[in-house]
């Protein structure tokens, strides 16, 4: 009697567990959602016409070890011979869940992804066609698609410094130390000076996020709002004393909330050329994560409102805080018309990179093209 309770135990589980899987499979197989609605319902329709056959299968399994165990329970000896072939049969049909080492198998066997513009190291880009395979790095190889831009496969501009050659050889060592953290020591012979003077550029400025750890109307009311107020009367004290501003979704906020005789004291500034609004956008942009179309677009707000309410178009740049730079924007900016520009935010290894070689002013080339 409990021989073939057994039996009969393992074999209820067997169905259930088989017709459970299935279900569930057909529960969560992936819903493209692009497809049309009829099409998933045509899909829907065929997974139920499975489910009903397994039923069936099921349904016929059950009436069969029914019999089967019927019969031992009446003594017959050869039924459990028959039943343990039905099992052995039978246990063919239940889908093997895969196991999680075949899953992982199969993940590394998929053509992965490359973003191949990202992947590949600079000698790469300079060559790399459309439908050949280059290997990045040992034993990584990524093909280049027929849709990847085809200016990153022309030759480039030429450039007395390449900067993804001089990034592979900077240390970045941060050694701590000297006038700079990063270990310059500033010297100079004091006899030269007397001589040929060094000539020192103070730019008053003032950079104003209008996204930080403030709201945009936080920072006005508590700081920028003051900035601007400060600035006013102090320029007009000493004629020597010159400002510049970038921020126009800030600017165009304080001139909102002047008289017309202030705005005349704030138009004379800017007409004498004391008074500079540099690069002029809505905001001092990011540049490593943004889209261009984005700069381009809050570039736009912002001159339009420069255009519109004080005939001004500004000549420079000037980038003092954004976290990473883009050639993209040098480009962006020279085809605005724009004259010169400024960066600041560079590592400390680059930037005495470039002091070394007397290049801290620069004609700043995109990889692509040759003409800015
Ligand atoms: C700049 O403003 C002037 C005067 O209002 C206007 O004629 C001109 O079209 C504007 N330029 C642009 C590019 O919007």
């Amino acid at each position: 009697m409990k021989r073939y309770m057994v039996w009969w135990g393992a074999l209820f589980f067997l169905v259930m567990f088989t017709s459970l899987y299935l279900m569930l499979e057909t529960v969560t197989s992936p819903n493209t959602g692009s497809l049309a609605r009829s099409e998933a319902m045509e899909g829907m329709e065929a997974k139920i016409h499975m489910i009903e056959q397994d039923l069936n299968k099921n349904k016929e399994l059950i009436a069969d070890i029914k019999n089967w165990v019927g019969l031992l329970a009446k003594g017959d000896d050869n039924a459990l011979g028959h039943l343990v072939k039905l099992v052995n049969e039978k246990s063919g049909d239940v889908v093997a869940v895969p196991k999680k080492d075949d899953l992982v198998k199969d993940q590394a066997q998929k053509p992965v992804a490359v973003p191949e513009a990202l992947k590949q190291d600079s000698a790469a880009r300079e060559t790399a066609k459309p439908g050949e395979i280059y290997e990045v790095s040992p034993g990584e190889k990524v093909t280049v698609s027929g849709s990847m831009c085809s200016l990153s496969s022309s030759k480039g501009a030429n450039a007395d410094i390449d900067m993804h050659q001089v990034v592979d050889t900077l240390p970045f060592d941060n050694p701590d130390g000297g006038a700079w953290k990063q270990g310059w020591d500033v010297k100079y012979d004091p006899s030269e000076v007397s001589t040929k003077k060094l000539k020192i550029f103070v730019v008053p400025h003032s950079h104003c996020d209008p996204g930080w750890i403030k709201t945009y109307m936080d920072y006005y009311r508590q700081q920028t709002r003051n900035i601007f107020e400060n600035m006013l009367p102090k320029m007009e004290e000493d004629s020597r004393r010159k400002f510049i501003f970038a921020e126009i979704s800030y600017f165009s906020l304080w001139w909102d909330e002047l008289d017309a005789m202030r705005r005349d004291r704030v138009k004379k500034l800017i007409d004498g050329g004391r008074l500079e609004i540099v690069t002029g956008g809505w905001v001092m942009p990011d540049e490593a994560n943004t889209h261009y179309f984005a700069i381009i677009d809050q570039l736009l707000e912002g001159h339009q409102w420069l255009n519109g309410t004080l005939g001004v178009r500004p000549k420079s740049g000037w980038a003092v805080d954004p976290f990473g730079y883009s050639s993209t924007m040098a480009y962006l900016l020279k085809r605005m018309g724009f004259e010169n520009m400024l960066i600041q935010r560079v590592h400390y290894s680059m930037k005495k990179y470039l002091s070394r070689q007397q290049s801290l002013e620069f004609m700043w080339r995109q990889q692509w093209g040759e003409s800015f």
